[in-house]
Order: structure tokens, then C-alpha cells, then sequence
């Protein structure tokens, strides 16, 4: 159902879900301060309560008061990078419900560039947004993505296509060690340029933390798979014949567990016919398209979708790209 952005406004104040646009993908969003609007964006996404939601600003007097700990660092950060696709992952206030934060003692900020997106935190205040998809499925790039995953029972309003097309990068803050904890559009190098032109004693780390700590430390969502279309997607790191990407498909299906970290695995009935993922050379174009293609290839008559890899992705304009496409992958063939 598509509503218009003073409808939206009404219903996020009243304690509903509302799908918005943001630059990066569409959000399921719920006015913090509404209990019941929170617990709504987990029981649409069928969304588990361990994985925490982001939080979206419209300005960092907004992102200070959600905070309990709001250091040079991140104000610093704010200033340079928002509004835009980074979302910094900082100590919380304890009036932030937990629910939010999965019971951690930290909250995910973002202030998106999204004028739609701006418009109605101003008129509400901050709100949750997860992106509006099924839990583990590909994220939706456009309102009728959104009208397509929730079979047109959640009001969305249209603010067009997604600018970027893929989720923003995380980046937690911990003292004078910051953490990527999910590659986006701004990338490592452009943080550690930014963090040595304030403070040279920063360090910045890639990837979540280290296998003895616990997962739910790092990025709760962040799990093996995730972003999956509706049919299983498969990778190949090198060029195949027909014939052998067949056959290593079927066999690399049936080794496949059901499912994995409560994600279930996607598997067709038989593997006969496959449709091909094609990308923009450009990754900017890449990351605007590569969901909807996913979106579109799904609506073949294949059994799987076929993803052959090309050398130039492991540069690190690629990263988020390649990062997603690895998660929504069903298996890898080598
Ligand atoms: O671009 C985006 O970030 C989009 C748009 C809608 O803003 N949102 C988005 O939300 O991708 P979601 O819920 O699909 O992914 C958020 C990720 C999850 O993997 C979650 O675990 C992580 O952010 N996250 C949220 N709060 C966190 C926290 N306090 N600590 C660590 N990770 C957190
Ligand atoms: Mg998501």
C-alpha cells in the first residue's frame, strides 16, 4: 500500500510500521518511543530478536541524545560523513529500549541523505529501520520491492529508486580502536584518511572480531547468510562449461546442511537451468542494480542463478558488493 509522506507521519505517530525510503535500501520503520511499532518490525520481518536495529536520525543533536557516551571521535565522524551512508555504532543511552539494541550496551546511528527519509524523522523523531525485507532475504531498492516482499499489507512511501543499493557501512567506536563491522559505500580508506586527519593515534580494524569472542559482540546480524533471493544463487570463482557448473551445482546441493545459523538454505528441486547475474563494470552501478537483478533473475523459470566471479572485484571499491553476494551465495564453486 503506498501512502503519501503526511499519511506515513500519522501512522509512525500512532505506533505503526511504515516502509521509507533511505539512499541506500527502503527501511521498515517504527518511531523508537513506540513499543509496539518495534515489536511490529520484528514479527513482519520475521526477524529474530537477537539482531539489533539501526536507528535513524535526521541530525546529530538527535544521534547526541541516543547516546551515553557521544566522544570527539564520533562527533567528528558525524560532521564529516553524515548525512550519508554510515552508521556509527556508539555506547547507549539507557533510555533507548533494548529491544532495539538486542540487549547490548550500544546503538547503531544513522542520519541518512534521503530527502524523503529526512523529511519525515524531522516530523517524527528517531526511528528504527531495519531494511524491509524478510529476515536472511534481499534487501528492497524500491517501493514496489517493498509492495512485493510484504504482499502489499505495509504502507510504504515511494521515494524512488535507491541511490547507492547497498546497506550502509557499520563502523563501531570502542575508545581509540574503531571497527567495520559491515562494509557500504564508504569505504576503509576513506575513514583512515578521514581518522588521520583528526587524530593519528585512531586505528581502524576490518571484519568482525576475533573467532574466541562472542559473535553477539560484533554485528548480531551479521551471520553467513543473509541477502538471499527467492532462488538459490550460486558463485563460481572461475569460468566453467555449462556441463561442469551443472554438475558441481548438483553436487555442492547435496552436500549443503538445511540450514545454517537459523538461516535455511536455499536448494531447487533439480538443477538443470540457470539464469546469469550480470554487473555493471562501474561498482558504484553495481551496488545501485545488484538487488533488483537478483530480484528480477528470481522471477525465471531456473533453478538457480549462476555468479561468475571477475578478478577486479577483489579491490576494495567491491568490498560491499562482493561481501553481500557471498552471503546471499547458497554454495561457491571453485
Ligand atoms: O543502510 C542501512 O543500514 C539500512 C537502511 C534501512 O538504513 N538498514 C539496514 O538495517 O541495513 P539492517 O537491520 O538490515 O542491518 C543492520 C545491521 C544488522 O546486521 C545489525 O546486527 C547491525 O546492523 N547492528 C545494529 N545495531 C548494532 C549494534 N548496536 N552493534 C552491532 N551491530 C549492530
Ligand atoms: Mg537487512
Amino acid at each position: 500500500m503506498i501512502v503519501n509522506v503526511p499519511n506515513a507521519i500519522a501512522m509512525l505517530n500512532a505506533g505503526s510500521v511504515v516502509g521509507i525510503p533511505t539512499e541506500t535500501v527502503y527501511g521498515l520503520a517504527a518511531r523508537i518511543d513506540r513499543p509496539e511499532g518495534i515489536l511490529k518490525i520484528f514479527e513482519t520481518k520475521e526477524r529474530p530478536f537477537f539482531d539489533p536495529l539501526i536507528v535513524h536520525v535526521s541530525d546529530i543533536d538527535q544521534a547526541r541524545n541516543l547516546a551515553l557516551e557521544w566522544s570527539p571521535t564520533a562527533e567528528a565522524l558525524a560532521q564529516f560523513f553524515w548525512p550519508g551512508p554510515l552508521t556509527l555504532v556508539v555506547p547507549k543511552n539507557p533510555d533507548v529500549s533494548s529491544m532495539i539494541s538486542s540487549g547490548l550496551e550500544t546503538v547503531g546511528i544513522r542520519c541518512p541523505w534521503h530527502k524523503v527519509a529526512l523529511e519525515i524523522i524531522k516530523a517524527t523523531g528517531p526511528l528504527a529501520a531495519p531494511s524491509a525485507n524478510k529476515f536472511g532475504r534481499t534487501s528492497p531498492t524500491s517501493a514496489d520491492d517493498v509492495e512485493e516482499e510484504f504482499h502489499h499489507l505495509v504502507p510504504v512511501v515511494d521515494g524512488g529508486p535507491c541511490e547507492v543499493g547497498v546497506e550502509s557501512t557499520i563502523l563501531a567506536l570502542e575508545g581509540n580502536r574503531l571497527r567495520i563491522l559491515r562494509p557500504g559505500l564508504i569505504l576503509p580508506s576513506q575513514i583512515r584518511e578521514f581518522l588521520k586527519s583528526i587524530d593519528e593515534a585512531i586505528l581502524l580494524e576490518e571484519g568482525e572480531l576475533a573467532k574466541t569472542t562472542h559473535r553477539s559482540v560484533a554485528s548480531p546480524g551479521n551471520l553467513k547468510h543473509h541477502y538471499m533471493p527467492a532462488i538459490p544463487l550460486v558463485l563460481a570463482m572461475r569460468k566453467l562449461p555449462h556441463q561442469e557448473i551443472l554438475e558441481k551445482t548438483a553436487l555442492a546441493f547435496l552436500k549443503l546442511p538445511e540450514e545454517i545459523e537459523g538461516v535455511r538454505l536455499l536448494k531447487p528441486a533439480q538443477v538443470r537451468s540457470f539464469a546469469e547475474l550480470m554487473l555493471s563494470q562501474d561498482p558504484r552501478i553495481a551496488a545501485r542494480e545488484v538487488y533488483s537483478h537478483l530480484r528480477a533473475l528470481s522471477r525465471n523459470p531456473v533453478d538457480f542463478i549462476l555468479l561468475e566471479w571477475r578478478p577486479e572485484w577483489s579491490s576494495e571499491d567491491w568490498s560491499p558488493i562482493i561481501d553481500r553476494l557471498k552471503k546471499a551465495a547458497s554454495c561457491i564453486l571453485l
